[in-house]
């Protein structure tokens, strides 16, 4: 008896020992599993319609000791995102929000309809072709937060990197079966910054720790700020060539801003950049469609007129659009869905977070440095650029930009087509490729994301932009 007891005890010790064991095991590896449970995405305030793609938001820590989180929003793809590629996709400011503009006004499937409050489905999302992670960074931008609030003045480029870095190892631990999916970095305006500077952190940490879980295939930036002084020339010369600022002041423009940072500007050429401002005068590319807006239009010009020559940073400012995200983004109910707990909700949630904008730190004057890098590490590298009504990085920045990286054509100038009719213009470079996106400032803007979808779609598939298919046929006759 004595010994049956003491066997029967010592099983139950082991017993007890193995599930202890197997629970710590299952806390490890189990952690994970849990996390991406309770990200799950059940149903979004406002949504009046299903959809067929799961969806997952929440937080991803990525600095314990000054306990920064980054919030992500995730959307598989629409059909087999099994066999579809990942693409992660950034927003510039600094200081924008990706869920602001990159998920609710630009290629997300969610966007958000004038009354605030619901939602209509884009059909020309990203996560048509491929599974897309909108991550809003660095800390502090939309829902991502710090809980050491002098991280709000003091964001820079090299922070950003990593922590996005930091992100993306642990998001893969959250979605395993991601590990070693074909992996796209894209982005917009200042994320010309962000989408190559992540690049290169992934291709070193890939290096250093011979991993391949984060199996970067390539990187695409739009109205990309890549090189200041090619950016700035291009500037300049687009206002001037459109008739928007005086000889006087385009010389001036050149002379005084030539070598200056376009984040961390001159004093001198700042003052041309208001005399360019105010002969530019106060045009909203989008007031022919946003008329519900223009009483306030003056109110938001601030912001505008700080930012639209010098910063930036994405080229669309609609704030109608603005305030309809604003609105559904500061909802209770909506942080809930989204996973954000009160205590750490930002006392209001906004498009673009101005104190980590005005106390930017450390900004390269430069990229093509990295680009050069990554084009010889074999990565796929597309720039794009939308044409409109713009001042922000517009297409001549990146014709003098791409000009100073001295590639090789490997295809010449031509246009590309989408359902037949000019979707805008490609060039390819040995190692990169340029495609400009027609959709001119006065079209309706849900005209756009079909030809960006179409982008998405050639870029995913390195394969060229769509050619002409009946030209043929016409000259025939
Ligand atoms: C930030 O602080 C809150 C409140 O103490 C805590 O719940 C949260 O986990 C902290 N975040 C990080 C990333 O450490
Ligand atoms: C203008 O802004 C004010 C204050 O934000 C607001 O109360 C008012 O309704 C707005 N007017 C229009 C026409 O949007």
């Amino acid at each position: 008896m004595a010994n049956l007891s003491w066997g029967i005890g010592w099983l139950k010790t082991f017993i007890v020992a193995v599930s202890l064991y197997a629970a710590v095991v299952a806390a490890n590896f189990g952690d994970s599993a849990a996390q991406r449970q309770l990200d799950k995405v059940l149903e979004l305030p406002g949504q009046d319609f299903d959809v067929s793609f799961a969806q997952y938001s929440g937080y991803v820590t990525v600095n314990e000791k000054a306990g920064r989180a980054l919030f992500y929003w995730f959307f598989e793809a629409v059909e087999d995102p099994e066999s579809k590629p990942l693409i992660l996709w950034l927003n510039g400011g600094p200081g924008c929000s990706s869920i602001a503009y990159g998920l609710a006004e630009e290629i997300g499937p969610f966007h958000v309809k004038p009354d605030g409050a619901s939602l209509y489905l884009n059909p020309y999302s990203w996560n048509q072709a491929a599974n897309i992670l909108f991550l809003d960074s660095p800390a502090g931008v939309g829902y991502s937060y710090s809980n050491t609030s002098s991280d709000m003045v003091t964001s820079g480029d090299k922070r950003t990197a990593e922590d996005s870095l930091e992100f993306l190892i642990n998001w893969f631990e959250r979605f395993p079966e991601y590990k070693g999916r074909d992996f796209y970095i894209t982005g917009e305006s200042y994320a010309g910054h962000y989408v190559p500077q992540l690049s290169q952190a992934v291709v070193w940490h890939n290096k250093a720790t011979k991993s391949q879980t984060i199996n970067l295939k390539g990187y695409m930036v739009g109205n990309a700020l890549t090189d200041d002084y090619h950016d700035h020339l291009g500037v300049f010369q687009f206002l001037w060539a459109a008739g928007m600022i005086s000889d006087q002041t385009y010389k001036q423009l050149n002379d005084a801003c030539d070598s200056v940072s376009f984040i961390h500007s001159s004093h001198a050429c700042n003052r041309y950049l208001d005399i360019a401002d105010q002969e530019v005068g106060h045009i909203d590319p989008y007031s022919a469609f946003t008329p519900p807006c223009t009483p306030n239009i003056s109110q938001s010009n601030q912001l505008l007129k700080r930012r639209r020559v010098i910063g930036t940073v994405r080229e669309r400012y609609d704030p109608c659009t603005e305030k309809h995200s604003t609105a559904y983004f500061n909802l209770r109910e909506v942080q809930e869905a989204l996973h954000v707990p009160s205590a750490l909700a930002p006392s209001k949630w906004e498009t673009c977070n101005n104190l980590i904008n005005e106390h930017w730190k450390d900004s390269p004057s430069s990229v093509l440095d990295v680009y050069k890098e990554l084009i010889q590490a074999g990565l796929r590298i597309w720039m794009f650029r939308y044409f409109k009504i713009l001042f922000f990085i517009p297409v001549t920045s990146t014709r003098y930009t791409i000009d100073a990286l001295k590639l090789p054509t490997v295809k010449p100038w031509r246009a590309w087509y989408d359902d037949g009719e000019v979707g805008g213009w490609t060039q390819e470079y040995d190692g990169l490729t340029f495609v400009a996106v027609r959709g001119a400032g006065h079209e309706v803007p849900l005209h756009r994301p079909k030809l960006a979808l179409t982008l998405a779609k050639s870029f995913l598939a390195g394969s060229s932009m769509p050619a002409a298919a009946s030209l043929e046929l016409v000259s025939d006759s």
